[in-house]
């Protein structure tokens, strides 16, 4: 066999939810398992490529071959993405809270009135990447959908700037679970993957990951 194709290459990968504290006990995050963005950091590596992973709070072991880094906070993911630059390749499948609190340094107390949470908006890691001057060639985000699947990925590729979007239909039982209903969206078009589950998607990502950097243009 001949050398694998992605060696030689960086890839960042996200993955996971973040957590964004609330006050020492308590977050607020979004839903994720981090099985996607893991199962796609380990195709990555045995495709030959040099793969960091900055991953949010899961309960994942590190893929064999991976370099990890841990994360709570979306800054804490934006900050490790920028340190880990350049890379050839970045995959940003972590769920970022959009959100985050301005969170209290004691635990807030149950009295007579519920707390209320003011919330301030996080920096868009993928975003952030797509202008940043060191954007690597190819960029990748995914979308997470439980309507009008193509449309809204479509969309969400020109405004956020990334090459491709990976589209999920989320309406079934995806979340936590373990296969994917997929679209891979790009500026050639759309395409329909078959229904597989999780680690043959990330097998599949990773395989037109190594074609677009062997076929530059
Ligand atoms: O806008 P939405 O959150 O649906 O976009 C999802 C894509 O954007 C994913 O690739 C996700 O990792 C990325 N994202 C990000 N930083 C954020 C929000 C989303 O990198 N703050």
């Amino acid at each position: 066999p001949g050398p694998k194709p992605l060696a030689g290459r960086h890839a960042l990968v996200t993955a996971g939810p973040t957590h964004e504290p609330i006050d020492p006990v308590r977050y607020i995050a979004n839903r994720s398992s981090g099985k996607q963005g893991f199962a796609t950091a380990a195709a990555l590596a045995s495709l030959g490529a040099r793969v960091t992973l900055v991953a949010g709070p899961v309960t994942l072991s590190t893929p064999a071959g991976v370099d990890r880094i841990d994360v709570e906070t979306a800054q804490e993911m934006a900050d490790a993405v920028e340190t880990a630059l350049p890379a050839d390749v970045a995959v940003m499948v972590a769920a970022v809270a959009d959100w985050r609190v301005a969170p209290a340094a004691q635990k807030v107390k149950k009295g007579e009135a519920a707390p209320e949470l003011r919330l301030v908006e996080n920096p868009d890691i993928l975003a952030g990447l797509a202008r940043s001057p060191r954007r690597p060639a190819l960029l990748i985000g995914f979308a997470a959908e439980t309507e009008r699947v193509v449309e809204h990925a479509t969309a969400k590729r020109l405004r956020k700037g990334a090459d491709w979007i990976v589209a999920n239909d989320v309406s079934g039982d995806v979340m936590g679970g373990d296969s994917n209903a997929v679209h891979l969206v790009t500026a050639a078009g759309v395409e329909e993957w078959p229904r597989v589950n999780k680690a043959e998607v990330a097998r599949l990502l990773a395989r037109r990951i190594a074609d677009a950097l062997g076929n530059p243009g």
